[in-house]
């Protein structure tokens, strides 16, 4: 779980990790969801290294086996660091957004049952509801792209152990989630449907958004 971003977009005092939601980290909310996925054993979170402490004692009360390393300089620096210290024998690993703080336990399972299920590649999706445009460098529109054929992709991504780890190590470049480096290797990925309870916190209106899911939800989300 990737947890080591400042979250500039976000703002505010504090890595976006450690801002908080009705009483309780992001953080501790992902940690605590991916946990309730039956098929979850372990949890390894990439922190900012300037708060290793900090986060171990937040998580320390959480219901699961979890393991905190430092993060790195980019997201896909502190998948790799978390990657390395996942323990043998463990053969599908999936990789999840702390920032997808309210990501259902349910999601999380479907995506790993996809993984059993024989993908070596699996990523939640929904349609895309805006019209999309390929605009050029004078604001002048270029093209509208065929929405029926765009997915919003979010996280868990599942995988088999071994494509991702061969996708962190042959990839190359900057990739902004992990499939895109199991495409780059030529190798499928699967889509299976994502959830909107699993947005993404990135700018001051998700934050919004998710206390709005929160209260909607009652029990319902955990
Ligand atoms: N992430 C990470 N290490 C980094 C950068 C990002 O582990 N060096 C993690 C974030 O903590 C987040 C996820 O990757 O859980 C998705 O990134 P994003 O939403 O972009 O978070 P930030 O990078 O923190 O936000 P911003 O880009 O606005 O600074
Ligand atoms: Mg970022």
């Amino acid at each position: 779980m990737p947890a080591a971003g400042a979250g500039v977009r976000l703002g505010g005092e504090v890595p976006k990790a450690l801002r908080e939601l009705r009483g309780e980290s992001l953080l501790a909310h992902a940690v605590k969801r991916a946990a309730a996925a039956p098929s979850v054993g372990l949890i390894v979170v990439a922190a900012p290294p300037q708060l290793l402490r900090e986060v171990r004692e937040l998580l320390a009360g959480v219901d699961a086996e979890v393991l905190v390393v430092a993060g790195g300089a980019s997201r896909q620096e502190s998948v790799a660091q978390a990657l390395a210290v996942v323990p043998d024998g463990i053969e599908i690993v999936l990789v999840h957004d702390a920032a997808r703080s309210l990501t259902p336990p349910e999601l999380v399972e479907s995506v790993i049952t996809a993984v059993r299920a024989g993908h070596g590649a699996v990523i939640p999706v929904l349609p895309v509801v805006d019209t999309i445009k390929r605009v050029g460098p004078s604001d002048d529109v270029v093209a509208t792209v065929d929405r029926s054929e765009l997915r919003a992709v979010q996280t868990p991504q599942g995988f088999r152990r071994e494509v991702l780890v061969k996708a962190h190590a042959e990839a190359g470049g900057e990739h902004t989630d992990d499939a895109g480096m199991v495409e780059r290797l030529g190798l499928p990925v699967h889509c299976v449907p994502g959830s909107e309870s699993a947005l993404k916190i990135t700018r001051p209106v998700d934050l919004i958004i998710a206390e709005a899911l929160l209260a909607a939800a009652g029990e319902e989300i955990r």
